[in-house]
Order: C-alpha cells, then structure tokens, then sequence
C-alpha cells in the first residue's frame, strides 16, 4: 500500500503551504464564533480529523480541555506528545465514532478536511456522532475550500507541482486531479503525490482524496437532515461582515446542536 503524507507530520504542514501565524488565527476566530453564538462559556471542545492537534494545543494552553479524533497513527503520536498526553486523542474513523466523554460545549473541523466524507450515509453517522458528544445548543464548526465550478475530469491530469524544503529535507509536490464520475456529489478528486529525499533514501507517498462539493446551501441541507444540527451561519475568510459570495479562499459553516 502507498504511505500517506500523514506518516510525515512535520512535512504534512510544509507541503499543505500552510502559514506560520495560519492556526493561531483560526483559533482567534473560533474564539469570537463561540462569543458570538454560544450563550455560555466553552470549557471542554472536541477536535475532529485533528491530527497532531495544532489548535487544541493553543486551546489547551488558555486552560480548555481538549479531546480528540483521529486515525494517523503517527499524526497522534505527536500530537500526544506535544502536549504531554493533556489532549486526550482517539484513534477513530470520523465518520462513526463513539468516544467514553462527557458532552463537550464545542466541537470543531478545521483545514478543510470535512468534504471527504462523501457519501450521504457517511455524513449522517459523522454529524450524529459529533452531535452525541455534544451539549444541546452547542457549536460545531467546520471550515471548506471554496468550491468553485464543478469541473467534471475526463481522466488524471497534473494540477500544479513544486519543491518545499523542510530543513535539509527536498520534497517535490505534484498535485493530480482524478477522473471524477457525474453521478457521483463530487467537486473534485485530489491527489497528492511526494516525493521526500531523506539523506539516505526516497519515499514516495500518494493520498487520494475525493471532496464532495460542499457550499453553504448543501451543508444547510446536510445538517437538516442529520435532525440533529442546524446551520445556523456561514461566514467568509475569517470574517463576519464580508458577504459569503466574495468569499476567496475557505468559508466556515456554523452548526447548531439541537
Ligand atoms: C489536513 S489534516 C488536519 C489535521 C488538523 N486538524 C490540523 O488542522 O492540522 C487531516 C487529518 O484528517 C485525518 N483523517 C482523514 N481521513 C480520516 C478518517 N476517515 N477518519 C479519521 N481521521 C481522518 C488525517 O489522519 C489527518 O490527520
């Protein structure tokens, strides 16, 4: 079987090009969300797909308790280890799970992951999981790409390609889109190949991933369905005045437990 990028924590975030200061922005936002739509104070949140924890760690560190879900062996080893075993991490398959928690006030979805889920059965077990574990009234927050015209591929076409230096490490990047079926409530199939020249050896790793379009008015319908959350808003690039439609790179959507 190919290896996953997700074996590689550290260069994971280097080849996602994420920013420095990314995270701590995001939590900052998340912060104000709960401010704004949650009557009560959040003390305890669930991290969904939250690999080695980036933002349960800040949380953490302003006395939040953390707990969560994964399923990369290594991405939840470090993120154990960076904090000392204070975020409780499962290892789980997001789209059913049952965890041995008290309800949590807030559960969050971040880096743009939660449109992997592509089958309807798959999003009604993941929200009915999220939802068991959280307080009634409570916040789940998931954040998505912009999803802009659905381009139906014929066959596998390179995307973009580029070299990211992780310390002495060279990693070359080619990114794929897959043939996608029309039949199918994709937006895309992404591929995501690496080639990393550690000193003494290359490993090449390939994730595919299949993104189910996801725009506010299907998530609307989605948690609607689930009869467990309501979305309650939708808000653009880490703001709440700019209108949803100038949107440029990821839009949050702000679910409701019921
Ligand atoms: C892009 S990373 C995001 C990690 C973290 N939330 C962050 O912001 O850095 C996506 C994570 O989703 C996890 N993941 C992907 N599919 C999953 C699944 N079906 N069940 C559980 N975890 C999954 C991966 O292991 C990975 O850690």
């Amino acid at each position: 079987m190919a290896r996953s990028i997700y074996e590689f924590p550290e260069i994971f975030r280097r080849v996602h090009m994420e920013q420095p200061a990314e995270i701590g922005r995001e939590v900052e936002f998340l912060r104000r969300v709960w401010r704004r739509h949650l009557k009560r104070s959040v003390r305890r949140v669930l991290d969904v797909a939250c690999g080695d924890s980036p933002h349960g760690q800040l949380l953490m560190r302003d006395g939040i308790e953390v707990a969560g879900v994964d399923r990369s062996p290594t991405m939840i080893a470090k993120g154990r280890a960076d904090s000392r075993r204070a975020i409780r991490i499962y290892r789980r398959p997001i789209e059913r799970f049952r965890l041995p928690e008290r309800p949590f006030d807030a559960a969050f979805f971040m880096s743009e992951t939660f449109p992997i889920m592509v089958t309807n059965a798959d999003l009604m077990s993941h929200l009915r999981s999220v939802a068991r574990l959280l307080k009634r009234g409570g916040i789940y927050c998931v954040d998505i790409d912009r999803h802009d015209g659905i381009e139906v591929t014929g066959r596998r076409r390179l995307w973009r390609e580029r070299s990211v230096r992780v310390g002495a490490i060279n990693v070359e990047v080619r990114e794929y889109h897959r043939r996608i079926a029309w039949t199918t409530a994709l937006h895309s199939i992404y591929e995501l190949e690496c080639g990393i020249h550690f000193v003494d050896r290359l490993v090449t790793t390939r994730d595919i991933i299949p993104v189910r379009y996801t725009v506010p008015a299907t998530l609307a319908l989605t948690a609607a369905a689930s009869g467990c959350f309501q979305l309650i808003a939708s808000y653009a690039d880490l703001s709440f005045t700019k209108p949803i439609g100038r949107c440029h790179g990821r839009w949050w959507g702000v679910m409701r437990r019921l």
